[in-house]
């Protein structure tokens, strides 16, 4: 009923050539499964997002953005609006990814502008979500996530919701090597379902598509979206190397 998803981001990686070089690749290895039996985006930086929606023009694949800024023009210094991720070829747009939340030190409420503004503008916004090492070890997970899903879906009627995809993506096991076990996946993705039924209604929940993000690689993304609350896979470094990208969807389909 949910068709799996498979999106890559890229992160701070790549360049003018090797963007435009990795898509055609990706584009020419998934011609029989992107945009039909799996969804497919892949997020490169902002500065290729014109050229790589350029390159699969002609392709089932979808073009995101790795964040957004929450106004719609003015003076926001570095940053990019909706309507311009809209005008290069975007379609998707990750909001509150770990790195952003950790690094660059995003707030649930400054997350949740995003998710607001992503939808106005016409964009579907995937919100990540995912707990620390130390929150796990105590215990948190399911405290954090709450948070990180209420506090980012706030305000956001039952419509809007339909626009969202969340991802969750355990921050100890993003680039990390260490893959969460799909058992450890699945509860954590039945629990942000129960979590969205409660918030809006079971229907809407059961469509909603939540993605499991975190060293996910060819040989473990079979057994991740095997579990019956894992819609697909947001992935990161896997997603550079045009191989074990289609491996990924390939797995999904
Ligand atoms: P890795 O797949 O490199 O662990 O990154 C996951 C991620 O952060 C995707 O958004």
């Amino acid at each position: 009923m949910r068709k799996p998803f498979v999106a890559g981001n890229w992160k701070m990686n790549t360049n003018s050539q090797t963007s435009v070089e990795l898509v055609k690749c990706i584009a020419c290895g998934s011609v029989e499964t992107a945009g039909q039996s799996v969804t497919v985006a892949v997020c490169p930086p902002f500065v290729y997002l014109q050229a790589v929606a350029k390159a699969l023009s002609s392709s089932n694949i979808a073009v995101g953005a790795q964040d957004i800024y929450f106004e719609s023009d003015g003076a926001f210094t570095g940053e990019i609006s909706a309507s311009m991720l809209k005008d290069v070829g975007c379609s998707y747009c990750i909001c509150g990814h770990s790195e952003r939340r950790h690094i660059i030190g995003e707030s649930d409420e400054l997350i949740n502008k995003k998710v607001t503004a992503a939808i106005a503008g016409g964009l579907l916004p995937i919100l990540c979500v995912g707990e620390l090492i130390e929150e796990r070890e105590a215990s948190q997970t399911n405290k954090v996530v709450t948070r990180q899903v209420k506090k980012g879906l706030a305000g956001l009627s039952v419509e809007k919701l339909r626009a969202v995809t969340i991802a969750y993506e355990p921050v100890w096991a993003i680039g990390t090597g260490l893959t969460a076990t799909p058992e450890q996946a699945q509860e954590v993705h039945d629990f942000i379902r129960k979590l969205l039924a409660e918030m809006y209604d079971g229907e809407l929940a059961e469509e909603i598509r939540i993605l499991y993000g975190g060293s996910v690689k060819p040989n473990n993304a079979a057994d991740l979206m095997s579990q019956k609350d894992i819609d697909g896979s947001l992935v990161g470094g896997a997603s550079l190397k045009a191989d074990d990208f289609l491996a990924i969807i390939q797995a999904a389909a």
